[in-house]
């Protein structure tokens, strides 16, 4: 592999959050009209977890942090930056950035806000890696944290069986050698109508008395997301790869955005990589949205080696969409 880079950004620390309550496939059907096996043959999934009332995305990123912190021995107060890759952040303003900041005891640290979708950890973790590049910040911890719950119709069966709460950190820090190699972003605006919440923003902003209970949830015609993350996913990767002079092979783990197994599966294929080499832990947490990528490689962390090769891919809302290089450090 070509060394391009005068100094990378390495992840040196990964950590994770799902909240304990679970939505299982028993509950759908009881709140709407589907069944467990309709809902594992269209999408993998079984269960999802749903954060509970009162607690906030902030919460759960805070909680993911702190894992890292006790898994690998790291001070929260040596944090020079948070980025939070988020669509449903605790409230409009502050950012969740600061919230995290004022529940973990931070100051003069780099703080804000990403929303890229589901695409979010991978826009955060290019700009995490070009802060640490630069040589301007040392400690610079990316989090994709999600309580998308908020924006779910729990008896909405074309969007209850897919989504759950969660949120994964990774801690980026300067190394000569090797780190995050590449990456390849992408987005236009014609999934706006296919894919969106439209209430509490400043087109249709939150009124108690006049509310359109339709604007306040997520929709998507899933039809269309399908077809366009699987070309998008997968044309990303191929680009990404031959612009490093990478094939397939070379891979050792495609971590793809946990949207649907069905999405997952036609990506591997696509590539064309080994089934057993495309992640996934869908199963059990479902589309978490900006969390989905970190918390699948903190699940897997101890099968992934030091040296290892990962092809990161996500595709969102927007749409958004991308592809993410990196030689694992830890
Ligand atoms: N339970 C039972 N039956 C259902 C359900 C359900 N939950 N949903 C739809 N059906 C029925 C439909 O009415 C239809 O019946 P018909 O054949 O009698 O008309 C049939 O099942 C097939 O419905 P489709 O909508 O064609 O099902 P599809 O195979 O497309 O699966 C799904 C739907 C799971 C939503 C799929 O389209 C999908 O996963 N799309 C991608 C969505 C996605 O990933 N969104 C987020 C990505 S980006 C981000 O994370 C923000």
């Amino acid at each position: 592999m070509l060394k391009n880079k005068q100094q990378y950004a390495q992840i040196t620390a990964i950590g994770g959050y799902l909240p304990t309550q679970k939505r299982t496939n028993a509950d759908l059907e009881r709140l709407s009209d589907t069944s467990d096996e309709w809902i594992i043959k269209r999408t993998g999934i079984k269960e999802r977890r749903i954060l509970e009332d009162g607690l906030a995305t902030s919460d759960m990123a805070v909680a993911a942090i702190q894992e890292l912190c006790t898994s690998y021995q790291k001070k929260a107060r040596d944090i020079d930056a948070i980025l939070i890759a988020t669509s449903s952040p605790d409230m409009p303003m502050p950012s969740t950035a600061n919230i995290v900041c004022e529940k973990l005891q931070l100051s003069n640290v780099w703080a804000f806000d990403l929303n890229a979708a589901c695409s979010g950890f991978l826009y955060a973790l290019d700009m995490g890696a070009a802060l640490v590049e630069t040589g301007r910040y040392k400690n610079v911890v990316v989090v994709g944290a999600d309580k998308i719950s908020s924006f779910v119709d729990r008896t909405d069966r074309s969007t209850n069986i897919l989504f759950g709460d969660g949120a994964g950190a990774v801690w980026l820090e300067p190394s000569p050698e090797t780190g995050i190699l590449d990456a390849l972003l992408l987005s236009d605006g014609k999934g706006v109508d296919y894919l969106n919440i439209k209430g509490g923003g400043t087109q249709y902003p939150y009124d108690a008395t006049d509310w359109n209970a339709e604007h306040r949830y997520l929709k998507q015609d899933g039809k269309v997301v399908f077809k366009k993350a699987v070309t998008a996913m997968s044309t990303a990767c191929k680009e990404l790869l031959q612009k490093n002079n990478l094939s397939i092979e070379d891979v050792h783990w495609l971590v793809a955005h946990q949207a649907n197994k069905r999405i997952i599966d036609a990506v591997g294929k696509e590539l064309g990589i080994e089934e057993q080499k495309a992640l996934n832990n869908i199963t059990y947490s479902g589309n978490t949205i900006a969390a989905t990528i970190p918390l699948c490689i903190w699940e897997f962390k101890h099968q992934i080696k030091k040296g290892d090769l990962l092809l990161l891919t996500a595709f969102g809302a927007g749409f958004s969409w991308g592809a993410s290089l990196l030689q694992w450090n830890i």
